[in-house]
C-alpha cells in the first residue's frame, strides 16, 4: 500500500493527540493509536488501565474494537505512538492479524518521529489466522 508522507504524518499526529486521553495511572506509559479503514475513516484508541493490572486494554486493541463495533472490518494502516517508540504487544499483533496481515503498522515516538514501519505479517510471522479455521465451517 502506498502512503504519502503527509498521510503518515496525519495518522501519527492523530495517534499522538489521542495519547493525551490515555488512562495510564499505573504504568505512566500513555499509548495512542490511529487506525485507518479502507473506506478512509480513522478510529483512535488509547490504553485503558485497570487496578487489576491484566485487565488493561492496549491502545491498538481499543482502536480496532471501536472500529469493528462501528461496522468497519477492513483496515490499511495503524499508527502507534508511545514516548519512546515502543512496538505493539503480542496480543495486539494477534488482534490486528485477525483483520489482515498486510495492515501497515507505523511506530512513532512522542515527538511524532517515525521509528519503524512494517506490516502485521512482519510483526507476527507464522500468524494463526481465520483461514486456519476454514475447514471447520
Ligand atoms: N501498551 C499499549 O497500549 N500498547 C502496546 O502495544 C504496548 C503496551 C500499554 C499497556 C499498558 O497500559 C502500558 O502500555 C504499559 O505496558
Amino acid at each position: 500500500m502506498r502512503l504519502s508522507k503527509e498521510e503518515r504524518g496525519a495518522l501519527i499526529k492523530a495517534a499522538n493527540e489521542a495519547r493525551k486521553l490515555a488512562y495510564a495511572p499505573y504504568s505512566h506509559y500513555p499509548v495512542g493509536a490511529a487506525l485507518r479503514t479502507k473506506s478512509g475513516r480513522v478510529f483512535t484508541g488509547v490504553n485503558v488501565e485497570n487496578a487489576v493490572y491484566p485487565v488493561t486494554n492496549c491502545a491498538e486493541r481499543t482502536a480496532v474494537f471501536k472500529a469493528v463495533s462501528e461496522g468497519e472490518q477492513k483496515f490499511d494502516v495503524i499508527a502507534v505512538v508511545t514516548d519512546n517508540g515502543g512496538s505493539p504487544c503480542g496480543a495486539c499483533r494477534q488482534v490486528l492479524a485477525e483483520f489482515g496481515l498486510d495492515i501497515l503498522v507505523l511506530i512513532a515516538d512522542g515527538n511524532g518521529r517515525l521509528v519503524k514501519e512494517m506490516t502485521v505479517a512482519e510483526l507476527l510471522p507464522e500468524a494463526f489466522t481465520p483461514e486456519h479455521l476454514e475447514s471447520r465451517k
